[in-house]
């Protein structure tokens, strides 16, 4: 619907239970964010930053409120339909990466667009414009246990931007780059790799937040 907030969060409440001593992150976090919107989440270590995507990317669900993400309500949505909604709608990099060690490059970046029915030969079109993008071209036959993390996080990238997602979920995506790659991957991020796209990054470091177009601070709860 035109003028909805792509992403929307109404009062979520978030406690893990902590063995024994509950631990809560969020109590009553509001969020709405615009289609095309570049939000940087910043905040220090343990604040909730990967809880909040985990939250948004339905891979986490909430003790109470709502999330909706293209007006689906992804918090009471069930395993299934995620698993498709995902598929269909963001591209999330994870602060581990979450790769396939024993796999190559290509077979990592491929895997998303398995199930979408395209055919092979689209396939390797699209794989190869990804790896491109984040300049790993020749690093497509490696498997990724043999790669360096700065690498692997560019392989990840790769993977989430490999279907077109209308939604990106970025966890620390400047983690373990250099300075001079870091520039490169912000002004793509910035640029028209992501034209249209709305980006959500997480960063406990400030120069993500001076590219993004707002930054939200979180807390760290006390509890
Ligand atoms: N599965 C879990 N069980 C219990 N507590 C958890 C769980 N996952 C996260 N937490 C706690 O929730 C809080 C928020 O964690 P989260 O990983 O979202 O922080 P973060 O802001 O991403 O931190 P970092 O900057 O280190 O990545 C932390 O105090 C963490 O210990
Ligand atoms: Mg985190």
């Amino acid at each position: 619907m035109p003028g909805e907030p792509v992403v929307k969060l109404e009062h979520v409440k978030k406690v893990y239970d902590g063995q024994g001593k509950p631990s809560s992150v969020f109590e009553d976090l509001n969020l709405e964010v615009r289609r095309g919107e570049f939000l940087a989440i910043f905040g220090p270590t343990g604040c909730g930053k990967t809880t909040l995507l985990n939250l948004i990317a339905g891979f986490d669900r909430p003790q109470k409120g709502r999330i909706y993400v293209k007006g689906v309500e992804v918090s009471s949505l069930p395993e299934s339909k995620l698993a498709v909604f995902r598929r269909r709608n963001l591209g999330m990099v994870f602060q581990t990466n979450n790769l396939i060690p024993h796999m190559t490059v290509f077979e990592n970046v491929e895997l998303p667009l398995v199930f979408s029915g395209l055919g092979r030969a689209e396939r390797k079109r699209r794989v190869e414009e990804a790896l491109k993008a984040f300049w790993i071209s020749n690093y497509a036959d490696r498997k990724i246990s043999t790669l360096s993390v700065g690498e692997c996080r560019m392989v990840s990238l790769a993977r989430a931007m490999v279907t077109d997602p209308e939604i990106v979920l970025l966890d620390e995506p400047t983690d373990f780059l250099d300075a001079l790659t870091v520039d490169l991957l912000l002004s793509s991020l910035k640029g028209k790799l992501m034209k249209g796209k709305t980006l959500i990054a997480t960063t406990h470091r400030g120069r993500l937040t001076r590219v993004a177009e707002r930054v939200i601070r979180l807390k760290k709860r006390l509890s």
